[in-house]
């Protein structure tokens, strides 16, 4: 494995292996590697010749008062996981050469990036997808790709890709769990036992949604309330938001019509630490 940290380097060997036609596939990063990234390499390995992972903490999708600070960085750890995963490409820029002194322009999102994440989280939405652009440039792929875990800034980035005729096929990764059902995050080493505990509030969520909707319920506003009660009676959780929302637009929907598929939307706090998580339901 290689291990790149300067953007002009990384260019100049996917413009050559572009030149040998390699096709490259792209797992994007922010380091702290766990089985949910190492899904995403497995599936850039069946999909393309050459994989490129990249690791970089991007500070234009904190908020002020955001963990980035606290975010880990276990880079060492990184290392060994990414090599051991067969990856070809590190990337691992300084923060210094990805935004240098004078660095000027971001993109700014539209109306996907109107609610849940992109309503709590300000700026958050336009911080990801100018990363995501300038790695795209940076590591020059044909297929790139994301998890569902954050299916938010999936169907941004479908958005962004579209929207300014990227020629880079996106493709969904599964959420992996965790056996509780909780879903890995790099996030969820800040949890402490007890409120890891608690934390499987969302997935046992998710499956009270899917058992109610497969006895015929149809009122998703309702179950969506059902969620928050169960949230907020489990011991050091409260809920941002749960509801069930189109697929393609993230316009939340209140009744379910039979055959059509939804995705249920939550974000909650176990203690201080905020956690996502979403599944596709069948109404
Ligand atoms: P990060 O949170 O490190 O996640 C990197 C990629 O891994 C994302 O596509 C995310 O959806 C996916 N992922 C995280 N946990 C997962 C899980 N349990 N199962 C499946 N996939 C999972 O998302 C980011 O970084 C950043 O916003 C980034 C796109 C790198 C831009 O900075």
């Amino acid at each position: 494995m290689q291990i790149i940290t300067e953007p002009r380097q990384m260019q100049a060997i996917a413009e050559k292996l572009r030149l040998n036609r390699q096709l490259i596939g792209v797992v994007m990063t922010m380091g702290a590697l766990h089985e949910g990234h190492l899904s995403l390499v497995k599936l850039a390995q069946e999909t393309a010749g050459i994989v490129i992972l990249t690791i970089f903490v991007n500070p234009r999708q904190f908020g002020v008062n955001e963990d980035l600070h606290r975010y880990p960085k276990p880079f060492e750890k990184d290392l060994s996981l990414a090599k051991a995963a067969g990856v070809d490409y590190l990337f691992a820029p300084e923060a210094g050469s990805i935004y240098p002194e004078n660095y000027q322009t971001t993109i700014e999102c539209g109306a996907l990036a109107e609610r849940f994440e992109g309503a709590l989280r300000p700026g958050h939405f336009s911080g990801v997808v100018t990363v995501v652009t300038k790695l795209f440039n940076i590591t020059k792929p044909n297929i790139a790709i994301f998890g569902e875990k954050d299916a938010q800034q999936l169907a941004i980035i479908r958005q962004l890709v579209d929207d300014l005729n990227m020629d880079i096929k996106i493709i969904g990764a599964p959420i992996v769990r965790d056996e509780t059902g909780l879903a890995v995050s790099s996030r969820n080493s800040y949890l402490s036992s007890q409120e890891r505990n608690a934390a499987t509030i969302l997935y046992q969520g998710i499956c009270h949604a899917a058992r109610r909707v497969a006895d015929q319920e149809r009122d998703l506003r309702a179950i969506a309330c059902e969620i928050e009660q169960m949230i907020r009676s489990t011991e050091g959780c409260r809920p941002d938001y749960v509801s069930f929302v189109d697929e393609k637009t993230f316009n939340p929907v209140e009744i379910a019509e039979a055959g059509k598929e939804y995705r249920l939307l939550l974000a909650a706090w176990s203690g201080t630490v905020r956690l996502i998580d979403n599944a596709k339901i069948l109404g």
